[in-house]
This record gives structure tokens, sequence and C-alpha cells, in this order.
């Protein structure tokens, strides 16, 4: 039996099957990975995520931000990998989908579940009246954007380094990764922590393992059952037909 065909059986037989998503999945709506040759980390420097660089130096990290997050990715339209997931979760193939994915494409295509893990771009926050913005409500163009109420510098609602994970999404994933029987896991490398750590404890709580990347991750040999090599916006509607009983 190919990789596909067991990770079909091993779905229909799932009563909770969780997605686990990171950058790969986004990579077919033209978002590139943050590691890897063509990865946004070989053209920008990752300290513009720090959040003592940002509260430091609020326009220039902001002035990369905005030609990253907002100029380049905000075009950024859901691919058939989101679809097939919303599709899996209407039809009740799907619990929910955990994304370490800050680009809102999930939620586009419809999915309702999502448990967003580092947080979502297209919402900006005023840390001091907590209120909350579209980034099509802020004047991007003049940075640093503020707070119409009391002038404070927005900041993107995603986690940068040196922050906490926001505790509704590590709660609800660790749920997951507690009652899960099936694992998803798709274009994701595995090697950020503590959003690694929740396949691991799916594992160790004895959901199995699926896994979509072209490329072996740090999950591939030590705790994925079925390995599936390819992309995902080719894989995951493959999955969801099978599933669906067209092919
Ligand atoms: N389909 C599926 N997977 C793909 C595809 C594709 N078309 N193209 C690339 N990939 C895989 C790569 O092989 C790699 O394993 O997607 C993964 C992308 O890895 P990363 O860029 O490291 O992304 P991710 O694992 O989501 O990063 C985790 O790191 O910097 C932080 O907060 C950021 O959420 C991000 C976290």
């Amino acid at each position: 039996m190919g990789a596909l065909e067991e990770a079909v059986k091993i779905l229909k037989q799932s009563s909770h099957t969780t997605a686990f998503t990171g950058a790969g999945i986004s990579v077919e709506s033209g978002i590139p990975p943050f590691r890897g040759e063509n990865g946004l980390w070989s053209k920008y420097d990752p300290i513009v995520l720090d959040i003592g660089y940002f509260h430091a130096h609020p326009v220039k990290a902001w002035k990369v931000i905005r030609e990253i997050f907002y100029d380049f990715f905000g075009k950024a339209k859901p691919n058939p990998a989101h679809f097939a997931l919303a599709e899996m979760e209407k039809r009740g193939l799907l619990e929910a989908v955990i994304t370490q994915n800050i680009d809102n494409l999930h939620q586009e295509a419809g999915s309702k579940k999502v448990y967003e893990y580092h947080g979502n771009s297209q919402r900006l926050l005023c840390p001091k009246c907590r209120t909350v913005y579209h980034p099509k409500e802020v004047d991007l163009a003049h940075l640093p954007p503020r707070c119409k109420n009391d002038g404070e510098v927005l900041k993107p609602d995603f986690v940068f380094f040196g922050e906490a994970i926001p505790t509704r999404a590590a709660v609800k994933a660790e749920e997951e990764a507690r009652t899960a029987d099936v694992f998803l896991l798709i274009g994701t490398t595995g090697e950020i922590m503590p959003a690694s750590l929740i396949p691991q404890m799916a594992k160790q709580n004895g959901a199995r393992i699926i896994e979509i990347n072209p490329d072996i991750s740090a999950f591939t040999h030590s705790i994925t059952d079925v390995y599936i090599r390819g992309k995902a916006a080719e894989v995951m509607p493959a999955i969801a037909g099978k599933l669906a009983g067209k092919s």
C-alpha cells in the first residue's frame, strides 16, 4: 500500500483528527517559508522580530515587518491545501487546525476551529488600551503606526521572538494533543519550540502521525508513522478527495 492510501485508511478510522500546520502549507500561496534556501531568513535579519529590538527601534523594525507581512503576504490567497482542510472540517473529518502561521489563510479558506499558536498578522494591537485594528484601517505609509486613542505604537498581534505563546492557543493545542487519535503534520520543520512539542505530546498520547512535506523534517524519523513526500497543495486535495470517495 502506498503512503497516501495508508494515510487515507488511518484517517477513515479516526474519530478525532487534528491538523498541525507550518509555513510549508502556504508556500503554494506565494508565501516563502522561513528556513531553507529561499526562506525569509536568507533575505531578512530575524532580529526585526525580536520583541526587545521592536521596542527599541520601532521604525526600523516596522519597515521590514511592513515589507514582509503587509506589502507582500497581505495579497496571498488560500491554496487547495487550505481549502481541503476546511472541507474536511465541514464534513466532520477534522476537529481543528493548530497553525504556526500568521497569514490568516486557514480562516480565509473557511476553517472554523483554528488555534493560532503564533498569533495573526491581520490584527494590529495597541499594547496599552488593547484596541485591535485591521491592517487596512491603519496608515502604514507613516511608520510606526500608532493607536488612535492613546498614540502608542501598534504591534502586529503575532508572537515575536522573546514573547509567550497566546494562552488560549497553548491550552487548546495541548487539549488537541491529549485527545486526537490522528495528527496531520503539514509543512513544518519541527525546529521551533514550544510548537514542536505539540505533535510530540500527541504521539506520546497514542496519536498516529501522518506527515506531508516535500523534505524530511525533525519529525520524519522520530515520531512520524506515515510520511507522504509531496507538496501540500497537491497531497491534501488528493486525501480530501479520497475521503469523500471522489476517487
Ligand atoms: N508543501 C508542504 N511543505 C512544504 C512545501 C510545500 N509546498 N514547501 C516547503 N515545505 C516545508 C519545508 O520542507 C519545511 O519543512 O515546509 C517547512 C517550512 O519550514 P519553516 O520555514 O521552518 O516553517 P515552520 O516550521 O512553520 O516554522 C516554524 O518558525 O520562525 C518561526 O514563527 C515562525 O511559525 C514559524 C516557526
